[in-house]
This record gives structure tokens, sequence and C-alpha cells, in this order.
């Protein structure tokens, strides 16, 4: 059996510190209840202290969410006995409590920022321990700033913690100032020290990302015998934020015969737990990061997807289902070689082209590509039908399907604050359909006029718009989720007009779920 990496979650904590993160009781609740699907050990749900909301919280947290044995609740306390009183009176509800204190052990915290000597801040430690030792019997004492510390002075701050009856020493890099082999070199001399003096206590580490190395950090001091790492979703907190949950455990996973260790996540609900904090943040994922990053899992090179049809191993090292996402993702762009574009054209059945007409649809895809920057299945019926009917071929299979996608003809739409409005024109087939809603704000409007030509149900999950260039023909990009009987379809647009890639992204939506539901013939 595999040594046990205790995950300590710090989103509802480190992480609500953003600015502009600050979440409500009840969007803490749903995030602490996506925290347990996702098996973290323990959840760090706040700072009581700091305002009676946070406190309720944090209590909410103990009582809904705490009340199993599989999942332990905590909060930060600073070594002060108000702190830890409200820290114990939040998370006593919970069937595991725990207590979690922090005072700083670096030169800089003890004479700077404190103004005391080195022998007054322990002796502070000490009596805090010892106070939150009468409240519960699990108690972790993190030692801020403990890598820019002195050694020694740090050794003797845990002896006499562990000492009093700390349960859990957590050493975090506050600053993000360390690199890999001297954090890995620090935990190692401190879990040597820590494991003859008490190897029941936990030794946790807790790394920020100022010098982008906190998930490096975190992996080093694993390798070096750590037993628990402190980590947010999405790597968000204080400034360059915390070392990534997902980042981690999937390094843990994936190089699972380097580190020989394992966790108790649930790694296929990294994505809905990704989503979830990111939009109840309103914290934006940048699009490359790993794991959780929209394009994480997305293929856009020719070079790169004619690897992946060949052997996936090729160029993936994860499969996205192991993260909750459906499968890869081979986007049609102007980059994608024939061998994708051949092979998204035999998944709709064309696998019967001869050279010469995949090569003239190739060049169709192209020009459209150019135009379009991603390409979908609906397009590709397009494009395939556009070279029937250029070459004087009837057809009247591809005809059945492209006669199905809608195609947006135009649209107006009216901001204002008593009745925000719109109306469309849509064409499909030979027909062309009109309509015009009042919504609670223009895409709400927009959609519901697309909704009512359309007639499908379906429900929009998610909306992003972001802007893909800058000045004043910036392009804006729209991304969209949506579900329809239980699946859920992403697609984008990008336009000058923002509206109008609202509306084309879902419009490209609609013909992705009618591609999918329509009867082959
Ligand atoms: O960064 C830090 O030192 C902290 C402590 C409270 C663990 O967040
Ligand atoms: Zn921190």
């Amino acid at each position: 059996m595999t040594r046990k990496i205790w995950v300590f979650d710090t989103t509802l904590r480190d992480g609500e510190q953003v600015p502009g993160a600050k979440l409500n009781l009840y969007e803490k609740l749903e995030v602490a209840r996506q925290l347990k699907k996702l098996q973290v050990d323990i959840i760090e749900a706040g700072f009581p202290a700091s305002s009676i909301g946070d406190f309720n919280a944090v209590k909410e947290i103990a009582t809904n969410v705490g009340n199993t044995d599989d999942i332990i609740i905590t909060a930060l306390a600073r070594a002060v006995k108000a702190d830890i009183d409200s820290v114990y009176n939040s998370v006593k509800y919970a069937e595991k409590p725990l207590i979690h204190m922090v005072l700083g052990t670096s030169d800089i915290h003890v004479e700077k920022k404190f103004g005391k000597s080195k022998n007054q801040i322990l002796d502070i430690g000490v009596e805090a321990v010892k106070y939150a030792k009468t409240l519960l019997p699990d108690v972790q004492y993190s030692t801020e700033d403990a890598s820019r510390s002195d050694f020694e002075y740090l050794w003797t701050t845990i002896e006499a913690v562990v000492k009093a009856g700390a349960t859990i020493i957590n050493v975090p890099d506050t600053v993000g100032y360390a690199v890999p082999e001297e954090f890995g070199e620090l935990i190692f001399k401190l879990n040597d020290r820590l494991k003859n003096l008490n190897d029941q206590v936990l030794l946790s580490v807790h790394c920020h990302n100022d010098l982008g190395m906190a998930t490096s950090n975190t992996l080093a001091a694993i390798k070096n015998g750590a037993d628990k790492v402190e980590c947010t979703i999405n790597g968000i907190g204080e400034r360059a934020g915390n070392a990534a949950l997902e980042e981690v455990v999937m390094a843990l996973n994936t190089r699972q015969a380097f580190y020989n260790v394992h966790t108790n996540i649930n790694t296929k609900e990294i994505m809905n737990t990704s989503k979830l904090v990111s939009s109840l943040m309103g914290l934006d994922v940048q699009v490359n990061k790993a794991i959780t990053g929209d394009n994480a899992f997305a293929h856009s090179s020719g070079i790169h997807q004619d690897g992946l049809l060949k052997s996936r191993d090729a160029y993936e090292i994860i499969s996205p289902t192991e993260v909750g996402l459906s499968d890869m993702e081979l986007v049609l762009t102007a980059r994608s070689g024939r061998h994708a574009v051949k092979n998204a054209l035999e998944k709709l059945g064309f696998n019967q082209l001869t050279d010469p007409q995949f090569e003239d649809i190739f060049a169709g895809f192209l020009e459209l590509a150019d135009v379009k920057k991603e390409v979908y299945n609906h397009d590709l019926y397009v494009i395939v039908e556009n070279y029937y009917s250029k070459h004087d071929m009837n057809n009247q299979d591809i005809k059945y399907y492209s006669d199905n996608f809608y195609e947006l003809m135009d649209l107006q739409v009216i901001s204002n604050t008593i009745f925000p409005s719109a109306s469309v024109k849509i064409k499909k087939g030979n027909q062309i359909y009109k309509s015009s809603t009042v919504g609670s704000g223009p895409i709400d409007a927009l959609y519901s006029s697309i909704k009512e030509i359309i007639d499908l149900d379906i429900k929009l999950l998610e909306y992003k718009i972001s802007s893909v260039s800058r000045g004043k023909k910036a392009l804006g990009k729209v991304k969209l989720q949506v579900e329809y009987n239980g699946e859920k379809y992403i697609a984008k647009a990008t336009d000058t007009d923002v509206i109008k890639a609202s509306a084309l992204a879902y419009i490209n939506a609609v013909n992705s779920i009618v591609v999918e539901n329509l009867i082959p013939v």
C-alpha cells in the first residue's frame, strides 16, 4: 500500500481572500458540498474571527457538510484566545472539527510584524496550542513564513508546539519564495526530526505561487516526506495564488510510479469543482492552465491531431475522462491537417470520398476555417453539400441534414432598463423564421428569441465573453455550454460585435444538438 497524502482544501479561506471573490453563505455551502464530492480530507471553511458572516458560514458548513466522519472541517485563527474561540464555536458542529492557528517564525515576522523577541513569540504559540487543546483534540499549527525562517528556531518552535499538543504541523511558503530543491530539503530535515519526536504528528505544506512554483514545491515536499498538502481549486489565493489542487493530485496520479503515494480525491469531480468555483467567484481560469484550462485537453495543430488519431498516447498523458470531461477535443481550425478533417468527415458517415472529392472538400474547409476560426460538424455538412451542388450532384441525404441546420440572418437587440428586447431572423432550409421577445437583459432577450424559433428544450449552463484581440476592431469571443436531454454541448463564436457572437455561439450549440439528434437517413 502506498503512503496516503492528506488533501486540505483552502479555497474557502485563502482562495476567498482574492479581491472580489467573496461568496455569500449559500455559495460557500455549495462549494463545500462540491469539495466533499471531490473527497478532500479537510475543508478550511473560513476565518471566523474576521466577520460575523464568515463565522456563520463556517458554522453552517460544519453543521451541514461536516456531518459525517469522512471529512474534517477547520477554520483559521491567529494565536490569540478570541480567534481560537471563534474557530471552536463555529467548527464544533462538525463530526470531526479541527482548530487551525497561525503564527510567524521568520525574523521578518517576529521582529518587524510583531515587534517581539523570538522567545516571546514561541511562548505565545505554545500557550495558544495549550488553550486550543482544552477545546478540541485536533490542533494544526502553521509556522507562517517558514521557508524564510532560521532553521533551528523553526525546529525549536515545532518541537515546543508538538509537546504542547499540536497534531498537525504546517510549513507554509507564505510568500512563494522557496525553490523545489531547497524546500524539499527543508521538509526532509523537519520530517526526520518530527517523526523521531512523535510519529503520529502529520507534516503539512502550504505553498504560494509568487514565482510560479507552488505546485513544484508541494510535489518536492511530498517526495521528501510531507504527509499533507494545502491547495486551492484552480490555484486561486492571496496574490499569485496557492498550489492548485488539480495539478498536485493529477501529477501524483499520472506519475504514480515516481511519487509512490495516493490521495483520496475523486478526480472525476475536478472539472465540476473548477467550474463551480470559477463561476461563483467570478474568477476566469486561464485558458492554458494545466488540467482545468479550456485548452488543457484541446488539440488544434495538424501535426498533433494526426499523431493523436494514430495513437492517443502520442500527445496525451491524461485521459480527459479522468478529470470529468467527456473526451479529448479535436478543434477543427485552419491549422488542422487532412487527417483530422478526414476523420471528422468519416465520423459523420462520409467514408466513401475519393481523393479528388476529399481535396475539393478540404479546400472548402480551409476557406471556411479562415473566416469562422473553428469549424463544427454542421459546417462540414454544409461544405459537403456545397461540393455536391457545385458538381451538379444530387444527394438527398446531405440535403436532409443541411436542411435542418439553423443560420442567423439578422438580429436587433435593444438594451434598456425597462424592456430589453431582441428580434432575430433565422433560416432553416428554405424557411425563414422571425421572432421578437423581451428578456431580463439583452442576452436573455436574444436567446429567448432564438429559442422561440428552434423550439428545443435547451438549458443554458454557462456563458462566457472575452476579448481575443485589442483595439477598436477587437474580436469578442463567446463560449457557452448548454444542456439538452441530459447531454452537454459546448460552442463558441467570435465576432467584432459581441451580441452577434453571442447569437452565433448559441446557434452553433443548437446545430451541434441537431447533428447528434437527427435520425440517420
Ligand atoms: O500563506 C500562509 O502562510 C497562510 C497560513 C495561514 C497557512 O495562508
Ligand atoms: Zn496562504
